[in-house]
């Protein structure tokens, strides 16, 4: 007998409100049992901020309870600038309360709200601690580039629903070179040495953490443009977002208020002064161990010159410097992304799971 109800959240009023804590307890649970770590735990500020609505993007929160406590979410984020043809949609349900249909309901009633808003394409990732072998019972999407296990909850759950398989996407880890690990610090340090060699004279390295100087904002904006332009999509159907120097600011205040701090790395074109690469890092809320790996980009016009090792290097020395405590940093690149994956291994990242990242034609056939 179905006893639950699917309702919108209540707005929260601040980061200690009882029902924005219930549903940070569920979403980390949902997080914890996929991963078996609090890597990607979100705390009450990260959560309220990331779902406060701005002028670049609106939230829908829904919830099913059974007359008290929460069992699941939606969380659907529709963007207002751009891409107003799509959402993104991050649903997931307690362990304990699965194969009982709350999903499914939870899924209907964020398609519904994502219908009446126009919205003709959804997005959605189904994380994976092991990426499977290839073999029986995978699932490649068009790239040809990684798999999903066709049997893993979220896959089967996705496929039912109608979704299709774009991407893999892999989760990789780096250690972070301690005290203790002399070979893995040179190793870093020749990496970086080999870069600047090739990089040669005409590019400097400057370092910041957010707010971006205002000098730079707006040639930072324009590398976040063409960051999100050449970010690969595969078959997502996507328009580029286009940064200015206001956006930018926005995005930052949003970090700020959710306690998250950006370690950026970027390269100079000296002549120029003109900016040729950047990199960052995202400190979490409460910091512990972990961080997290943000956008690496070199400007087209920059490419072939070792910029994207030379920056990704300087800032891991740098964040061994700055914050002593952090033992991992993670990050996510799509599998066919082989220029930045051949970085990331040259560095030492290995694999550490992934995701399959799909999409919902809303506008077609079979998403029931
Ligand atoms: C995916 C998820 C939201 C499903 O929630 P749920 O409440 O269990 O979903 P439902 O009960 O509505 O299941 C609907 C159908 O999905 C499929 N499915 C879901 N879990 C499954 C499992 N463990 N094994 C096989 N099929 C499964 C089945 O076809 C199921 O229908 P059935 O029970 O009649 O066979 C839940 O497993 C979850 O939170 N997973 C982690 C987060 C995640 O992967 N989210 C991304 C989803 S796109």
């Amino acid at each position: 007998m179905t006893t639950w109800s699917i309702d919108p959240l209540p707005v929260p009023d601040g980061p200690d409100d009882p029902g924005l804590r219930e549903l940070a307890h569920v979403t980390n649970a949902v997080d914890r049992e996929l991963w078996g770590s609090d890597d990607f735990r979100r705390t009450t500020r990260e959560l309220l901020e990331s779902l406060r609505d701005d002028p670049y993007e609106r939230h829908v929160v829904l919830g099913a309870r059974d007359g008290g406590a929460l069992l699941g979410y939606a969380l659907l984020h529709l963007p207002r600038r751009e891409n107003t043809h799509t959402g993104a949609l991050e649903l997931g349900v307690l362990p304990e309360h699965r194969r009982r249909g709350i999903g499914t309901a939870l899924h209907a009633a964020a398609l519904a709200h994502a219908r009446a808003d126009g919205r003709t394409r959804l997005t959605a990732s189904t994380d994976q601690r092991v990426e499977p072998a290839p073999g029986t019972g995978t699932l490649a999407p068009p790239t040809g580039e990684g798999l999903v296990a066709a049997d893993d909850a979220g896959v089967r759950f996705a496929r039912r629903h109608g979704w299709d398989l774009e991407q893999v996407a892999r989760y990789s880890v780096l250690d972070v070179p301690r005290d203790g690990d002399a070979a893995a610090r040179e190793h870093v340090a020749r990496l970086r040495a080999d870069a600047e060699a090739h990089a040669g004279p005409d590019y400097r390295l400057l370092a910041w953490s957010a707010p971006t100087p205002a000098d730079y904002a707006e040639q930072f904006a324009a590398l976040q443009t063409e960051m999100s332009a050449d970010d690969p999509h595969a078959g997502f159907e996507q328009d580029t977002q286009e940064w200015d120097a206001e956006r930018v600011r926005r995005g930052e205040q949003t970090w700020a208020a959710q306690g998250r701090a950006l370690l950026v790395m970027c390269a100079e074109h000296v002549p120029t002064r003109t900016l040729a690469a950047y990199t960052d890092l995202l400190v979490p809320d409460e910091p512990g161990e972990y961080v997290h790996q943000y956008d690496t980009l070199v400007a087209r016009a920059h490419r072939g010159r070792r910029l994207g090792m030379l920056v990704k290097t300087a800032n891991v020395q740098r964040l061994v410097d700055e914050l002593p405590a952090v033992r991992r940093i993670g990050t996510w690149n799509a599998e066919e992304n082989r220029w930045m994956l051949a970085i990331n291994v040259a560095l030492g990242f290995r694999p550490a799971g992934g995701s399959g990242e799909w999409q919902l034609r809303l506008d077609g056939r079979g998403d029931a």
